[in-house]
């Protein structure tokens, strides 16, 4: 039985993707704790209605970045991971966080990356005009958006798109795309960048 924590800033709608896929495909995990940053996440009421222990460590309650990542890891530790999901966790994390989850931290970004790392990925993908455009999981390393992607899946953009239909047609890929990768990662089979759509 592995132990997965699943960190969150929000909805939380690919946490619940993924909790739903290990419950249906009975993998054999223990999701060990759903914690955020803001106390108000609406992911936080799904993990509780489904039994799944939550903790928040708000970041306004810390005086830098180390700090509050110091924090962060001592309640994440607390749940003894063998994988940290980033599931719309919203935070810039510091290199050394980073590095003490090495090989077993994992992002979800919405873009093909290496394009459009960072914020409005979709509104930037439609100023750029490219064809496609998508979704990337990858290990996350001190470099925003830049660990190695081991998972993407690619949407058309159509004419006449607007942010937010490209928005829901690339989340929900996501919520194929995310499952799939944490499976490969439990059973060991993740490669470099597998394109799995
Ligand atoms: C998702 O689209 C995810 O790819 C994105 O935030 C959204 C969270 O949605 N993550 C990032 O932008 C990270 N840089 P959710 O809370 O419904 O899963």
């Amino acid at each position: 039985m592995k132990n997965i924590v699943i960190l969150l800033s929000g909805r939380g709608s690919n946490m619940e993707a993924i909790v739903r896929a290990a419950q249906a495909g009975q993998w054999p995990v223990r999701f060990s704790a759903v914690i955020s940053n803001k106390a108000d996440a609406k992911g936080l009421v799904f993990a509780q209605e489904h039994g799944i222990p939550t903790a928040v460590v708000p970041n306004r309650d810390y005086a830098s970045r180390e700090a509050f990542d110091a924090a962060l890891r001592e309640v994440i530790d607390g749940f003894s991971p063998d994988l940290v999901v980033l599931a719309g966790f919203m935070r810039i994390l510091t290199a050394p966080f980073v590095e003490h989850y090495a090989g077993r931290i994992l992002n979800i970004h919405p873009s093909l990356l290496p394009d459009f790392p960072g914020l409005d990925t979709h509104r930037r993908a439609l100023d750029a005009g490219v064809a496609e455009h998508g979704a990337t999981v990858h290990f996350v390393t001190a470099e925003l958006d830049h660990g190695p992607a081991v998972a993407q899946a690619r949407v058309p953009v159509l004419p006449g798109d607007t942010e937010e239909s490209l928005r829901v047609r690339v989340l929900a890929q996501e919520h194929i795309l995310y499952p799939h990768a944490i499976r490969l990662f439990l059973d060991g089979r993740l490669s470099h960048r597998e394109k799995i759509t």
